[in-house]
């Protein structure tokens, strides 16, 4: 009987594509993917330590794995979480088989030879999991393709360089070697990730040519299969020139970017370790409608960072209505280990945090919802995910990245890049019908 593995992943896009890679590796090892928590024989979390409460989740989520999986059955974490909790996660739980960091989770087939070691490893080690990892047979339509580990930006929140360590960008022949190999093997859409991913630097040693986030967004287009271009997330101050331009020159590359403010307070930035001015970013912007006059923007927003006024605040809602951005994140701010604002005074109290929240989420909903609305009647070259939930529909998504139900499956089946005329819309989703 071939063995089964249960994998549950939280938190970001790095994370999606680290679950994807450790399932190929099981795979390779003659194990087969269970959604059954019950039936695995080894249960991995991946987890995520951006944000305190998704630390949080990771522990409550393993407490219900010990009393749901069976006896025998291995589980442990990796990612993040592993990372900084470290040998107190065993502490936590005793009977975890394995803690393995973001950059270590290839040295997991250790434990299927050995199951009766506990398992740790929170080292560093760079890019070495890239080479040591197996290629997924399959690519999933949606490729995600990780071009550096860590960052060097170091605002005064962030975990990530905690845990993920110092920027390091991979190879560019090897991230154009996964690019065709996820080409000739189903993918429709590359998405190139990492942390600072417009901060992608690679210098060959023997040509010394150095290549940027451009030039792999140039050689990517040249693959007949792949339709649609896209990287996230992106450090406003890095948008170079020769990326902005990509906007005006590559129609592969989706009119849409992430680009974080995280505040809309000079004061915020400066404490956040944000050195960027207000005026700089919104010429960013600008710069970028010039490239690509339908280009929508995206950011991640922190409220309630240590010391945020209200008229701190208040400015944070002026450049949400300023730059008019869609489909954003925003969190409260929460206190993070082995980072500096987590020392800072003026610590911001929880209900303050919540309704500042608040508000600035309706705002950000009614954009969507008008920026939805305003693509009734509109067509759009849009990529398919699969069935929904019911398998009465199917989904798609728009080139900003919306989600749009199609209501006849039956013709549409094979379908997997249509022009879509949308119908309706509200604030979550648009509806539309293929109209070729
Ligand atoms: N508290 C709240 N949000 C945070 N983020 C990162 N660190 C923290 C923190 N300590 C948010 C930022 C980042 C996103 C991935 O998570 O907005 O862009
Ligand atoms: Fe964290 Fe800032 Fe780096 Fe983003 S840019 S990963 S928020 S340190």
């Amino acid at each position: 009987m071939t063995r089964k593995f249960f994998i549950q992943t939280f938190g970001c896009q790095m994370n999606v594509y680290d679950g994807q890679r450790i399932a190929a590796m099981l795979n390779k090892h003659g194990f087969s993917q269970t959604e059954n928590l019950a039936d695995a024989d080894i249960i991995i979390l991946n987890t995520c330590a951006v944000r305190e409460k998704a630390t949080n989740k990771v522990f409550s989520a393993l407490g219900r794995v010990r009393r749901a999986k069976k006896t025998d059955a291995l589980f442990g974490i990796v990612g993040c979480v592993a990372r900084e909790a470290g040998e107190t996660a065993f502490k936590r739980i005793p009977d975890l088989n394995f803690v393995l960091g973001p950059q270590s989770y290839h040295k997991l087939p250790e434990i299927l030879e050995n199951p009766d070691i506990k398992l740790f490893n929170i080292d560093l080690t760079g890019l070495e999991k890239f080479d040591e990892l197996p290629q997924m047979e399959k690519s999933p339509t949606v490729a995600y393709i990780p071009i550096q580990e860590g960052c060097n930006h170091c605002c005064t929140y962030c975990i990530v360089p905690y845990t993920r360590g110092r920027e390091l960008s991979r190879p560019f022949k090897d991230v154009i070697r996964d690019t065709e190999h996820a080409s000739e093997t189903g993918a429709i859409e590359i998405c190139f990730l990492g942390q600072n991913v417009n901060g992608y630097k690679y210098t060959d040693e023997t040509t010394g040519k150095t290549y940027r986030l451009s030039d792999l967004i140039k050689e990517t287009a040249k693959l007949v299969n792949i339709k649609r271009i896209r990287f996230t997330s992106s450090y406003p101050t890095e948008m170079t020139d020769d990326l902005i331009d990509m906007f005006r020159t590559e129609p592969k590359l989706l009119p849409f970017l992430n680009m974080p403010i995280q505040s809309g307070s000079q004061n915020v930035l400066t404490r956040m370790n944000r050195p960027y001015s207000l005026g700089l970013y919104i010429d960013i912007v600008n710069g970028l409608k010039s490239a690509r006059p339908d280009i929508q923007i995206s950011s991640d927003f922190i409220v309630g960072f240590p010391g945020e006024t209200e008229e701190d605040f208040e400015q944070t809602m002026e450049i949400v209505k300023r730059i008019r951005y869609i489909n954003s994140y925003s969190f409260k701010y929460s206190p993070r280990p082995h980072t500096a604002a987590a020392l800072m005074k003026d610590q911001i109290p929880e209900s303050v945090k919540a309704d500042r929240l608040a508000k600035l989420d309706s705002y950000l909903n009614e954009l969507q919802r008008k920026f939805n609305e305003s693509c009734i009647g509109k067509t759009m070259e849009c990529l398919c995910e699969g069935p929904d939930k019911t398998g009465k529909h199917l989904v798609y998504r728009t080139p900003y990245m919306q989600q749009c139900i199609v209501n006849t499956i039956k013709d549409n089946q094979e379908k997997q890049l249509a022009n879509i005329r949308i119908t309706a819309a509200n604030k979550a989703s648009l509806r539309g019908d293929i109209v070729d």
